[in-house]
């Protein structure tokens, strides 16, 4: 196996991409930092609007030719910026959603002068037409009252009814809080459920995940637990251990993956002639996704599927480019940043004026 597969490197993304062959990646899964002022032990987060704009254009440039003809991406922004980075990833793939995650912030405070914000805007691309897409697998179960409810003659053996709905573009799922036992320290980990969604749907079987910011490792546990490879980056050593941590826990162990049959099973409609039976099926399906708009937490535990015997959990590696106090980490991103900002504005910075940082 490829020396670059399951492990995380700590060290430049942008540099550290030169590792991977060009067109050997399923997905691109990342993180990036936002330009919101959050600490992660560097000034990675603390970049002016046009030098972060100029950045994510350098890494983004450097990481699409990894992937596979039918290869996706998806990209964690807020509305701060993903404007301007959703233009220029659609001048180079095609736009399948703006995902909303729905944080659950409680209501408490905040800003005063405008609307709180509580989402993360999500992009999700793919580098060409027929990329890989498994929707059966990430579909989300109707409950047993609605499943009852849906036993007219055209729905008894339906396998969309088996198999649940289509999990929409507004996913609500709570952050990690202080007290949620996924939490490791780090500010801005994201859930294990969302990573995994998005694995399951994008990244085939034994498939390659690249995430350029790790971060706490959470795409690399993700990838473990459902079958995948990973490879990635982290700038901070500190986060690098943690990385490692969760990946030797159980919480990294490999889970029963729902729909995932031997057979693809797709999901077909009811076929309905009369135009007056087809407007009433119709309505019963837009009924039919309401009772369970609750996404479910993990995949509920089905007979674990003949791909998840054969691919138990590989074995993870996690490859630190030399052990750094955080001041060198620091010392690493202020060089960085100077040859950022040596480099010449793109098109793209060169749109927007300099904003002031927010931390949020
Ligand atoms: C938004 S966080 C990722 C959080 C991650 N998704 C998780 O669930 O924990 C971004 C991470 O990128 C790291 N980082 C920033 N610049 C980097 C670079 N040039 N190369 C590698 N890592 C970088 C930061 O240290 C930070 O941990």
């Amino acid at each position: 196996m490829s020396s670059y597969i399951n492990t995380i490197f700590n060290e430049d993304a942008v540099l550290g991409l030169a590792r991977i062959p060009d067109g050997s990646i399923d997905l691109i899964l990342t993180d990036p930092p936002y330009s919101l002022g959050k600490d992660y032990g560097n000034d990675s987060d603390k970049q002016a609007a046009a030098d972060y704009l100029a950045w994510t254009e350098r890494w983004i440039m450097a990481a699409l030719p990894k992937l596979k003809p039918n290869g996706s991406l998806y990209i964690f922004l807020t509305w701060r910026y993903s404007p301007e980075i959703f233009v220029l990833l659609k001048q180079h793939m095609i736009m399948l959603n703006e995902i909303i995650w729905d944080r659950r912030v409680p209501s408490m405070g905040g800003s005063v002068r405008s609307f709180s914000s509580v989402h993360d805007t999500i992009g999700f691309f793919a580098k060409a037409k027929g990329h890989y897409f498994d929707l059966d697998a990430v579909r989300i179960p109707y409950d047993a009252a609605t499943k009852k409810a849906r036993s007219r003659a055209i729905f008894v053996g339906a396998k969309w009814l088996e198999l649940g709905y289509n999990p929409k573009d507004l996913w609500s799922v709570s952050r990690i809080h202080k007290e949620n036992p996924e939490r490791a320290d780090h500010p801005t980990q994201k859930p294990l459920e969302i990573i995994e969604r998005m694995l399951l749907a994008s990244c085939p079987p034994d498939g390659i995940v690249l995430d350029l910011f790790m971060g706490s490792g959470t795409t690399a546990v993700a990838a473990k637990r459902c079958g995948r490879n990973f490879v990635g980056f982290e700038l901070n050593s500190d986060y690098c251990d943690i990385i490692q941590t969760r990946l030797a826990s159980p919480e990294s162990d490999r889970v029963a993956l729902r729909n995932q049959p031997s057979e693809p099973i797709r999901a077909k409609a009811p076929k309905i002639s009369p135009p007056v039976k087809a407007k009433r099926a119709r309505k019963s399906l837009t009924t039919a996704a309401k009772p369970a708009a609750k996404p479910a937490a993990k995949p509920a535990a089905k007979p674990a599927a003949k791909s998840a015997a054969k691919s138990a959990a590989q074995p993870a590696a996690l490859k630190s480019a030399g052990k750094k106090a955080k001041s060198a980490d620091a010392d690493t991103s202020i060089s960085a940043k100077k040859t950022i900002k040596k480099t010449s504005r793109s098109s793209l910075a060169a749109v927007v004026s300099d904003l002031p940082l927010t931390s949020v």
